[in-house]
């Protein structure tokens, strides 16, 4: 029987020269479903948590990672419409393109910085043509650019797990037209590599998206369990492996 054909994906180093193309895929994959980053009623400041997306996204999704309680966007406004706190804008200006861009550029020009960028390849009238579909990166879990460095820090003394030679995996996004192919599964078992080909031994991640639980317990099924800890402060668990 034939096979279906994958499409065809190269993976290149990223690095700061790409923030502009990284930019506008990175915002695609966030400020929509399951995510819908752009707009929240954030616990953090006391909020009720409910989270605002665009009409066209909802409303039927009562539940996205985790979440519940979407409202419909319809206008802007200063406070929650559910529990009238004011409401956190930090996230809606994150997702201007220009801010993207210098948060890219501030990972890139971390040391510890390693990621890849995967491309689909297709040709026409003999040109080679380039569309970005993914992205993946990380750095070294003693560096500045970590996010929750104390809390983190903290779990590996207890372990005593060497923090030198732990990695931090922190983004990775397919482009929802390109999702449900493997290329994630494929895109971050290249990752893995060159991770561990740059010395690194063990690796960290947090999560709670179902999809990328999927993929990491497919690449790391074989591989020794360093922890798998919840997030005293977070929604969200810290899981470490042997690479
Ligand atoms: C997570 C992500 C990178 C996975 O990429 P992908 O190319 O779709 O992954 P794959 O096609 O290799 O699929 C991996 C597994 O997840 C499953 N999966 C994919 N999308 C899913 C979804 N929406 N719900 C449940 N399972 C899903 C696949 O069926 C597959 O499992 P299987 O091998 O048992 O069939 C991609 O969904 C994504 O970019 N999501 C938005 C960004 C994000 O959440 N990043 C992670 C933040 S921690
Ligand atoms: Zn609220």
């Amino acid at each position: 029987m034939l096979q279906p054909l994958l499409e065809s994906i190269i993976f290149e180093k990223a690095s700061f020269k790409d923030a502009n193309n990284v930019a506008p895929l990175y915002i695609k994959v966030f400020e929509g479903h399951p995510w819908y980053e752009k707009l929240t009623c954030n616990t953090k400041f006391e909020g009720c948590g409910v989270t605002y997306v665009e009409e066209k996204d909802g409303p039927d999704m009562n539940v996205v990672n985790g979440r519940s309680n979407l409202f419909i966007l319809d206008g802007s406004y200063d406070n929650c419409k559910n529990c009238d706190s004011p409401l956190d804008k930090t996230l809606t200006n994150f997702w201007e393109k220009d801010n993207v861009v210098s948060d890219y550029s501030k990972a890139t020009s971390d040391n510890s910085f390693i990621g890849l960028l995967g491309s689909k390849v297709s040709k026409k009238f003999f040109m080679k043509k380039l569309e970005l579909v993914g992205f993946v990166w990380g750095f070294g879990v003693e560096s500045n650019t970590m996010h929750n460095k104390d809390e983190i820090a903290n779990l590996l003394v207890d372990l005593s797990i060497d923090p030198s030679s732990t990695f931090y995996h922190s983004e990775i996004g397919i482009d929802p037209e390109f999702q449900m192919k493997g290329i994630g599964t494929k895109f971050m078992s290249a990752f893995t590599d060159e991770v561990r080909n740059n010395g690194f031994s063990n690796l960290i991640y947090r999560t709670t998206n179902t999809a990328m639980i999927k993929v990491y317990e497919k690449l790391f099924k074989n591989h020794k369990e360093l922890f798998n800890d919840p997030n005293p402060s977070k929604d969200q668990i810290w899981y470490g492996v042997k690479l």
